[in-house]
């Protein structure tokens, strides 16, 4: 098989990436080594910022997000007794919306689907090879078993950090930065309407929680666990009275209404940046370059962003033959992934509660400092709502 651009991965960053190339005339082939029920299904982030909007408005994918996506002004910053309202639209002009990553696959896959893309599902033993040449290829074991060389002009790893994209990049030219964090976090989907307009993010004693939401009649919430948590010792009602009382029910006569719990899992937290993004003629994009840890919701954010630099750069490179933004796209992408690198590890590190009581205290200073000084607030909302494609 022979393509322009070989597209390791169909998450949203793949998928996007290939309808950005398609509407500019460069064609695509993707491989996925899960099912495409499995990469619909799997529940990620909610929020997607002002500029991921745009970018999905201007590629004609917003139809049903524009029905659907519930726009937010801000979130709530809590400690026990005290819970403070941030409006991002008063403080940079700028907001959030609603959208669950799943939807966004839903809508990606459909308009992919309705264009004719090539997809390849359930591939296993994928390789990268020669990208340090002009014919990079992929190889890999297809679904029904069969041996297959996809060549291409370029590789471009949306792969995730478990794939085989990011290490193909020579051990002695790559640097990783990485951290993990003390705690995980446990995550339910519940049949119930949200308790709450907007967002609120809550810091406790008892360790972080937080309440979100899928639309009108779909919460999700979080709690702060250790790493070892097994989701077994977690019952529905031992979730519920932890929720209750670190997002602080009864506390000025608001109220945490429980209901059916439709999904229960622990995420990991980490940290973890690895650069250069682009090898030769192989480029990353999303996870396969960089995690962040949930707070603040940046990784779906991050991937649009990259695949909105990478997208024209590659259509620049294959077509008018000019290498200048694919030369300069990992330097340029690198510069947001630090950015919200940086954001998420202060949301994380602000709100989570350890043992030692030095910390508190300054956590709950930061946190009284954010809620006070406009010029605090407008630091958070900035980062949150989301800097420029390009930033
Ligand atoms: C969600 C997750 C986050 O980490 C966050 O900061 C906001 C929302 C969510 O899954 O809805």
């Amino acid at each position: 098989m022979r393509t322009q651009v070989a597209i390791v991965g169909a998450g949203p960053a793949g998928m996007l990436l290939s309808h950005l190339l398609a509407a500019e005339g460069v064609e695509s082939v993707v491989v996925e080594t899960r099912s495409e029920e499995y990469v619909a299904g799997r529940i990620r982030a909610g929020i997607l910022e002002q500029s991921s909007v745009d970018l999905l408005r201007s590629a004609g994918l917003a139809d049903r997000l524009d029905r659907e996506a519930d726009p937010h002004r801000g979130i709530y910053l809590q400690w026990p007794e005290e819970r403070h309202h941030l409006d991002f639209v008063d403080l940079t002009g700028r907001s959030v919306f609603v959208y669950g990553q799943t939807e966004v696959q839903k809508d990606l896959v459909a308009a992919r689907t309705a264009a004719g893309q090539e997809v390849h599902y359930e591939v296993s033993d994928t390789a990268i090879h020669d990208v340090e040449t002009e014919r990079p290829s992929v190889t890999f074991t297809d679904g029904s078993g069969a041996a297959q060389r996809l060549e291409a002009d370029v590789v471009v790893g949306c792969d995730g950090s478990f794939g085989p994209s990011r290490t193909t990049v020579p051990a002695a030219l790559r640097r990783a930065w990485e951290k993990t964090y003390p705690y995980s976090w446990l995550g339910i989907l519940a049949d119930v309407a949200p308790s709450t307009d907007e967002l609120i993010y809550a810091w406790h004693p008892d360790g972080f929680a937080m309440h979100s939401m899928r639309s009108a009649s779909v919460s999700r919430l979080y709690l702060q666990v250790p790493h070892d948590t097994d989701v077994a010792a977690w019952s529905d009602d031992r979730i519920w009275e932890a929720l209750a009382a670190r997002l602080g029910h009864g506390q000025d006569g608001w109220q945490l209404t429980p209901g059916p719990v439709t999904d229960k899992s622990v995420l990991p937290m980490r940290s973890f940046v690895q650069q250069p993004m682009r090898h030769g003629r192989l480029f990353l994009a999303g996870d396969a370059a960089h995690i962040v840890p949930p707070t603040g919701a940046k990784g779906l954010n991050l991937a649009v962003a990259d695949v909105a630099l990478l997208a024209p750069a590659l259509v620049a490179l294959l077509r008018q033959d000019d290498a200048r933004l694919a030369d300069a796209y990992s330097e340029t992408a690198l510069r947001r992934v630090w950015r919200c690198t940086h954001f998420s590890w202060w949301m994380t590190t602000m709100l989570h509660s350890g043992d030692d009581p030095f910390d508190q205290q300054l956590q709950l200073s930061q946190l009284r400092w954010v809620t006070s000084s406009e010029a605090g607030a407008t630091g958070l909302a900035e980062n949150y709502a989301g800097l420029p494609i390009g930033f």
